[in-house]
């Protein structure tokens, strides 16, 4: 999606205003003790940042290189990111309070809601309050929904796979099956089984994210003004409230704030109807911009990265047998549940390894805006309005952390288990400075522990029914390294093969 943006005309007319912006941003002379990575002069710092408008990474790369475990800075188009790395600087940043080193203002520079989702959604996070107290305490009620909802769609969504091997579109597959299951948990049914609605669920995140990059290339003041001609934020919400409204509506009159007792015990469980019974936002409006705040940018990650764990199966179909023994013992033992799902050690550790070498969404994360001037411990400071993030992508191919980093070791996360090393450290869900993916401290992913167990519940399904391998001549060739030579990615050209399930 960004690759096209590069040559929209948007770049080329926003070319004087962006250098101005990053004269203004370069001359800041407390910066000068953190070192640059890429150019050191302004105008080679603009060509540099352009140069890496397709994702940070090989820059970050080279600076984690030089500057592992401490502070190194890289040009954007309109400001530096200082980039840290390391427990102790990582520990500081996670300590300071949002007023201070701000998440949610950086989350909303980073993907403007306000302009692609709707204006109030950063300016009150509490839908990351509600996933992390209503969907993280209640995942294992809600997991026979989720699990009924993976296996109906991926019943359909290989309904035509057979004894010989077929194709697949693995990105539509995926797509469809992890909309499902997630959507039954935000909107629940019948409309999670509304193919309209999923259609018009990942156009809106596609619209929604491309909107946002546009934006994304102007200064800061520019903002409102390009939003006008790139977002068709009203219209999406316009067209989301056609789906969502009519359940809005029968749930405040059926089971609005508990009031209806008779009624309760068919009350549905989900975020909508949490949304309705907090009563925080009451606009038909708003509680539409609100659930969609979970669809994007949270379905689009989920689907792409569970997809590269399905290329990392069929480009070693070594692996399905331990899985298939792993899930089938548990699943005898216990039947389908999320502290079965929970058990499944090789399952998770597999997850993991593919977030930890494939994932190419985590360049950068945990960043925050600084709100006030920071000083770091070695009396380094970063003045207010940059940011400061963490080199994820880095840390995870980082030798001195993970032995043979650049190898696909899918168990080496339950061989840790195994050897008495932190559990909940190795879980795919983890979240600190070695494992960067879901973020880290306070702000961390709210939505990762669900996002896991969807995850591992579809792979655990397919790895159950299906052989799969990749299309003739495809192989390790088919992942190709970007210019930081460092993440592996999927070649969505590759089609993965799919039959139905001969080996043990
Ligand atoms: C594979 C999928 C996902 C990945 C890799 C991911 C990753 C992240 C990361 C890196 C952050 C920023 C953390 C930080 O700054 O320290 C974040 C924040 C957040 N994520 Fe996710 N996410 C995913 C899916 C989801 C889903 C499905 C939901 C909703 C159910 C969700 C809800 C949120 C929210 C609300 C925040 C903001 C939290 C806050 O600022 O307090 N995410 N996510």
């Amino acid at each position: 999606m960004i690759t096209g943006l590069i040559s929209d005309p948007y770049i080329i007319s926003s070319t004087v205003l962006v250098l101005t912006a990053v004269f203004a941003a370069w001359k800041h002379s407390e910066l000068d003790a953190i070192p640059t990575v890429g150019s050191t002069t302004w105008l080679g710092s603009y060509f540099s940042a352009v140069k890496n408008l397709s994702g940070v990474s090989g820059l970050v790369q080279e600076g984690y290189d030089k500057h592992k475990n401490a502070l190194f800075k890289i040009p954007t188009l309109y400001t530096w990111i200082i980039v840290a790395s390391g427990d102790k600087f990582l520990d500081e940043i996670r300590k300071v309070p949002e007023d201070h080193l701000s998440a949610v203002i950086a989350g909303e520079d980073v993907f403007k809601f306000r302009f692609t989702v709707g204006p109030k959604i950063t300016k009150n996070m509490y839908h990351a309050t509600l996933i992390r107290t209503g969907l993280n305490r209640k995942l294992a009620a809600l997991f026979p929904v989720v699990n009924t909802e993976i296996v109906l769609a991926c019943d359909e969504m290989f309904s035509f796979v057979d004894d010989e091997w077929k194709s697949i579109m693995a990105i539509e597959t995926i797509q469809q099956i992890i909309l499902r299951g997630a959507t039954r948990v935000f909107v629940g049914l019948p409309l999670c089984r509304n193919s309209a609605w999923l259609k018009f669920c990942s156009e809106y995140a596609t619209e929604a994210f491309v909107a946002g990059a546009k934006i994304n290339l102007f200064p800061e003041f520019m903002w409102p003004l390009i939003a006008i001609f790139v977002t068709k934020k009203n219209s999406l919400t316009r067209r989301a409230m056609e789906y969502l409204r009519p359940l809005i509506r029968e749930r405040r009159e059926k089971w609005f704030q508990n009031t209806h007792t008779e009624n309760q015990a068919d009350r549905p469980e989900d975020f909508l109807q949490w949304l309705v019974n907090d009563g925080r936002e009451t606009s038909e409006w708003d509680i539409t911009q609100r659930t969609m705040a979970l669809v994007f940018p949270g379905l689009d990650t989920i689907s792409t990265s569970l997809l590269q764990a399905l290329y990392f199966l069929a480009a070693y179909p070594e692996y399905l047998k331990p899985l298939r023994e792993e899930v089938e013992a548990l699943v005898h033992e216990d039947g389908w549940s999320k502290s079965t799902i929970d058990k499944m050690y090789k399952m998770d550790s597999f997850m993991k390894e593919s977030h930890r070498i494939g994932s190419n969404i985590v360049s950068l994360v945990m960043m925050r805006k600084v709100l006030k001037d920071f000083t770091f411990s070695d009396g380094r400071v970063v003045p207010k309005g940059f940011y400061i993030a963490a080199p994820g992508n880095a840390v995870h191919h980082d030798e001195r952390i993970y032995d043979s980093p650049n190898t696909f070791d899918p168990f080496r996360f339950a061989r840790l288990r195994g050897q008495g090393q932190d559990g909940v450290k190795q879980r795919v869900d983890s979240s600190n400075a070695q494992y960067l993916v879901f973020g880290l401290g306070k702000h961390a992913c709210p939505g990762r522990f669900f996002v896991s167990m969807l995850q591992k519940t579809t792979l655990a399904r397919i790895v159950m029914s299906y052989d799969v391998k990749l299309e003739s001549g495809a192989a390790l060739e088919s992942f190709k390294r970007d210019e930081g030579g460092l993440f592996m990615m999927v070649d969505p050209t590759t089609k993965i093969l799919f039959r139905k399930r001969t080996q043990v």
